[in-house]
């Protein structure tokens, strides 16, 4: 199993790196400050015979919640008090991806992924498309900064290693996955470069242009098409492009689905409250679901960092 590595260590070793030019300055006489590469590896230990937790050398100690799933997002990373996806949004999701309308994207991404040993999946949400990872890793990290989001898919697929955590600094040692995916979720791409092993697979999955066309024509007075061929370009400088591809087909949605659509997706936020209500009471709407899939590979050599 790929160890944890302890946040606040590595926070601290990249804040010390950070501060050894400075520190040399003037110091003519003394030998130039060395920054030592730690893992700052977590070890898992027993505190009483029901609860385990992870520590660290320095003696920092994470707590593994009854769910399973370790908080390793420290406070200094949390730029609110909850941050990423509500509970509200996270349990619509839920119920919507549990309607199977997106399951073509599901299955669409277990073809395009190579069977592999370690894969993390970045803001993996509630854990839907995580959890058929599965199917091609051995091991499948699933790493949200949404609690909720994490104490969800911990409970509900137990084979899930799952930690609370940010995508812009994810606990895992350099090297440490074969995989990574970012599922309508945010692209880090300095750390995904840092994460993946040389010739490491990464598979960005965000709308495309015509990905529910019909639904945001009955909420907004002018469309923008999504512009996925933007990730590929800012992506292309530093991996190769394996494939992009797109899922595309249609469908049914019952005033349920309609709903839990309005609250997993910022459309909501944005419509004007007029179309926003005509919307929430559609009985039924026919619509398109159009995804961009896009699989980049990390160069055997090194091109240069992020
Ligand atoms: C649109 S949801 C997609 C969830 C899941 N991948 C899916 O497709 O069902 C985006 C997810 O990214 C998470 N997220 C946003 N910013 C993040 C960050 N900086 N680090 C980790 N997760 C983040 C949110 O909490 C949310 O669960
Ligand atoms: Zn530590």
């Amino acid at each position: 199993m790929t160890p944890w590595r302890c946040p606040l260590c590595a926070a601290a070793s990249i804040r010390a790196a950070n501060t050894v030019p400075d520190a040399a300055i003037g110091e003519q006489d003394s030998e130039p400050l060395e920054v030592t590469e730690s893992t700052h590896e977590l070890r898992l230990e027993s505190t009483s015979p029901t609860s385990k937790s992870y520590r660290c050398e320095a003696g920092h100690c994470f707590d593994i919640a009854r769910e399973g799933y370790v908080n390793l997002l420290p406070v200094q990373q949390k730029k609110s008090l909850s941050p990423g996806d509500t509970i509200e949004s996270l349990q619509a999701r839920r119920r919507f991806l549990d309607g199977g309308f997106y399951q073509p994207l599901r299955d669409a991404l277990t073809e395009v992924i190579t069977p592999c040993q370690t894969l993390i999946d970045l803001g993996c949400g509630e854990g839907y498309y995580t959890a058929a990872l599965n199917d091609v890793a051995c091991e499948v990290i699933a790493l949200d900064i949404a609690k909720p989001a994490i104490r969800m898919a911990a409970k509900t697929y137990p084979a899930l290693r799952c930690a609370v955590a940010s995508v812009a600094a994810v606990p895992l040692a350099d090297a440490s996955a074969d995989a990574i995916t970012s599922i309508f979720a945010p692209v880090p791409l300095a750390e995904m470069l840092r994460l993946l092993r040389p010739g490491g697979q990464v598979v960005i999955v965000t709308p495309a242009p015509a990905h529910l066309f019909s639904y945001r024509q009955a909420l907004f007075e002018q469309v923008h098409d999504h512009e996925p061929s933007k990730f590929a370009e800012a992506a292309s400088e530093h991996f190769q492009v394996v494939l992009q591809k797109e899922v595309r087909y249609d469908i049914s949605l019952d005033q349920a689905a309609i709903n839990d659509l309005l609250l997993m997706t910022p459309y909501a936020w944005k419509a004007n409250p007029v179309r926003l209500s005509a919307v929430a009471q559609l009985q039924s709407l026919h619509t398109e679901a159009a995804f961009s899939v896009l699989v980049l590979s990390k160069p055997m050599l090194d091109l240069g960092g992020a």
